[in-house]
């Protein structure tokens, strides 16, 4: 929190995007009792214990809500299931269903994940961080779009192109939806809110505006008309040089970083935003003196300034636990 005030802490705090998954045992026991991946997300107790889970192993300075982006189709009567080593599957949605979508009952639906929140809050540490999130509209409007995860989300883009006055009716639902779902999950008891835009990188400049940057903008807006000291943190993953643009048009109070863009370039950004992440997911994998120069990296290049420790994304389940121990370890001075 003190870091989004601008601050710059050493050693700086860390987290991981993903941090309760499928890469501990302990995740992968609770979520076997669970049943579907869904089931966890809407169980307060178990929800609340997945996310508990990295904070009692490593330490981390903050917890994020277990849940997933795709709970507001979810919670919009949309059917969704994840699928073993298939991923998010959804009923697609053309123009017409898109009419007959209301956000009305959205949250009433969403209660137990901020029963978890309320959870969490008492659970938690005083000194640990509490992150609720959501999906960017673009990002959750691709799954819904396609049905599934695509390798460019070329069906979102075509629907895009070809039909943008319904394609605005269905983000600006989702902009509302997701207004006053972070809104309910900062009451419930989030510290601070992450919008997720995994999908950012996909669109031209036009369409980065109008369906990234200005609905992130719309979001920021209508939470802090309710919550005007709202703490908001951006994930624009991988737009390169929009990344200026984006934190300039929406107004957020940090900027999460994927890897892919240069130094002085996250160096710049910082000057003007509190930033997180840009460790590559990847060193955390290989180990070794590839991930102690990754860390070293950024400590270096943005540690003199406000900076969260994190990764350009989420961790993956084949990361050894060891390596995340010598990531944190290493952060905060001690190998
Ligand atoms: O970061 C956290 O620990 C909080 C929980 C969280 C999850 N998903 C849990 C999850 C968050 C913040 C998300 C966000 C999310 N979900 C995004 C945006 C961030 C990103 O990673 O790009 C997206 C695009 C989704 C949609 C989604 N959910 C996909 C594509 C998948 C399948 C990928 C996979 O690893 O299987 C999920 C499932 C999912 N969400 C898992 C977890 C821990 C794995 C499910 C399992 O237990 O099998």
């Amino acid at each position: 929190m003190r870091v989004m005030e601008g601050e710059a802490l050493i050693p700086p705090p860390i987290w991981m995007m993903r941090q309760a998954g499928r890469y501990l045992p302990e995740y992968r026991k609770v979520r076997q009792e669970a049943g579907s991946f869904l089931d966890l997300c809407y169980t307060p107790k178990l929800a609340t214990e997945v996310t508990l889970q990295p904070i009692r192993r490593f330490g981390f300075d903050a917890a994020i809500l277990f849940s997933d982006i795709l709970v507001i189709p979810d919670a919009l009567g949309i059917d969704v299931r994840f699928e073993e080593g298939r991923g998010p599957v959804l009923q697609p949605v053309d123009a017409l269903a898109i009419q007959k979508l209301s956000s009305d009952g959205a949250l009433r639906h969403l209660v137990p994940v901020l029963e978890t929140v309320e959870r969490l809050r008492a659970a938690l540490p005083h000194e640990t961080t509490l992150l609720g999130f959501c999906g960017a509209p673009w990002t959750v409007a691709t799954y819904m779009i396609a049905g599934h995860g695509t390798p460019d989300q070329g069906p979102a883009r075509q629907f895009a192109l070809n039909q943008p006055d319904a394609f605005q009716q269905l983000i600006d639902m989702l902009v509302e939806a997701s207004a006053q779902y972070l809104i309910a999950q900062i009451k419930a008891g989030a510290d601070a809110v992450q919008i997720f835009d995994s999908w950012a990188s996909v669109l031209d400049a036009e369409q980065f505006s109008r369906w990234c940057a200005k609905p992130v903008a719309e979001i920021v807006k209508q939470v802090r008309s309710e919550v005007p000291e709202a703490r908001i943190i951006g994930f624009p993953k991988g737009v390169g040089a929009f990344y200026r643009d984006y934190a300039a048009q929406t107004d957020i109070d940090m900027l999460g970083l994927d890897w892919t863009i240069p130094r002085t370039f996250a160096q710049q950004l910082q000057k003007d935003t509190p930033v997180q992440g840009y460790l590559d997911p990847q060193r955390l994998i290989a180990g070794g003196a590839a991930l102690d120069q990754g860390v070293d990296d950024i400590l270096e290049a943005l540690g003199a300034g406000p900076l969260v420790f994190n990764l350009g994304h989420g961790i993956t389940p084949q990361t050894p636990i060891t390596h995340v121990e010598q990531m944190i370890a290493r952060v905060r001075g001690k190998a």
